[in-house]
């Protein structure tokens, strides 16, 4: 079976998201063949994979935070296909390529049927038209047919990045989509016990919550960002009136420094540590090389500190997924100097997975215009 992912504006990231989640979700999966490609018309890159067993892509949807949609390749003729899976009623569909959809729109006209082409614009289109449920959203790549089989939920995404009420920075907040990643890209059961040290507004906690996991800490400097975390999970609990995400009074929400963790909690304790640190001062671009030189080394001795403390909480294999930023000066990066340090501590660094491509030690997530870059490392604890 060969299954299209439409990746997000990260292409990297969400193929490696892809991964982790379908080696977790399906252990015993067998990938035959995969190709990324990238249609240049539309900017949009894809990741084709030919498996052995058929996906339940809702489910993986929902799960995803980097995926925009996933399709499944379709044996028949496009008219075929539109003409079974809409029997009665008016012809809806969908397909980038114009001139062919004109030519098919033609075709199942004369055979009696009447017919609407959509020129397909974004998941918006696709939501608003039923495109899903009609197997109407077509996509044709090297010759090969795929119908959409679901589609990234992003209105749910977007009312839980503007609609929480704790935050009154923008500027600190970790878009909810590239908190599930991290999370996804830990690969840690749901059962697991998850710690996020520098939760600021509690966005991983949030979306770990959405995801099933229980068992859920949340640690700040600031007073500010755990008053505004416990805001963010009772308004979760309610907004979506599902009783299996966590709320606040089930979640333990204390006040910490990162470094002094081991005085809090228990010494082996911790599954899984993801967390998005303090990145330093926003940019405006301005800065010249030595304050960001010295910002770097700052933020350096912080996370080796941390480093020591998550050393003794964490359980022997605990994981940390945790981001490390560099900064952009003219046409060079400012990089935190951190890895080999923090390694000292007591951790190895493990690559990431990629279908279609080879492993990476880090991945990266940059978007143009940004003075800032987020890496993306994932620690292992030695035994
Ligand atoms: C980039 S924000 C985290 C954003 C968070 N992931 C979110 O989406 O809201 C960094 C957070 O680190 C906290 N912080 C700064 N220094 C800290 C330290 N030494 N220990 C723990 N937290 C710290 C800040 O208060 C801030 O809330």
């Amino acid at each position: 079976m060969k299954y299209l992912f439409q990746l997000g504006h990260q292409p990297q990231i969400s193929a490696a998201e892809i991964t982790a989640v379908l080696s977790l979700k399906h252990p015993n999966i067998k990938t035959l063949a995969h190709l990324r490609t990238c249609a240049l018309k539309h900017q949009e890159a894809f990741l084709i994979l030919e498996i052995d067993q058929q996906l339940n892509c809702a489910d993986l949807i929902g799960t995803l935070g980097g995926t925009i949609k996933i399709a499944r390749q379709i044996e028949t003729s496009i008219p075929a296909h539109l003409n079974q899976t809409q029997p009665t009623g008016k012809i809806i569909f969908s397909l980038p390529d114009k001139t062919l959809a004109i030519k098919i729109k033609k075709e199942l006209k004369q055979s009696g049927r009447s017919v609407r082409y959509i020129e397909p614009k974004n998941t918006a289109t696709i939501l608003h038209n039923n495109l899903v449920e009609l197997g109407g959203d077509l996509t044709i790549i090297n010759n090969e047919i795929f119908a959409t089989e679901a589609i990234q939920p992003f209105e749910e995404f977007s009312q839980r990045d503007y609609g929480r009420p704790g935050s009154d920075d923008r500027s600190g907040m970790l878009p909810p989509k590239l908190a599930r990643i991290l999370i996804n890209l830990s690969q840690t059961p749901k059962d697991a016990t998850l710690l996020d040290p520098f939760c600021g507004s509690g966005t991983i906690l949030t979306e770990a919550s959405t995801l099933g996991y229980t068992n859920l800490i949340g640690s700040d400097i600031s007073e500010k960002a755990i008053k505004n975390t416990k805001e963010n999970l009772d308004w979760l609990a309610k907004q979506f009136n599902n009783l299996t995400i966590q709320q606040s009074s089930t979640t333990k929400l204390f006040q910490s420094d990162a470094a002094k963790l081991s005085n809090k909690l228990q010494p082996h304790s911790i599954n899984t540590i993801i967390t998005e640190p303090l990145l330093g001062k926003p940019l405006t671009g301005r800065e010249n090389k030595e304050q960001l030189r010295s910002q770097a080394d700052e933020l350096a001795k912080l996370y080796i500190d941390s480093f020591k403390a998550f050393a003794k909480i964490l359980k022997p294999d605990g994981v940390v997924l945790f981001i490390i930023p560099k900064f952009k000066f003219k046409n060079e990066w400012v990089e935190i100097t951190c890895v080999e340090e923090i390694k000292k501590t007591g951790f190895a660094a493990v690559p990431f997975e990629i279908l279609g491509s080879s492993p990476v030690e880090h991945l990266a997530y940059h978007r143009p215009n940004q003075h800032l870059a987020r890496t993306i490392w994932r620690f292992v604890k030695n035994r």
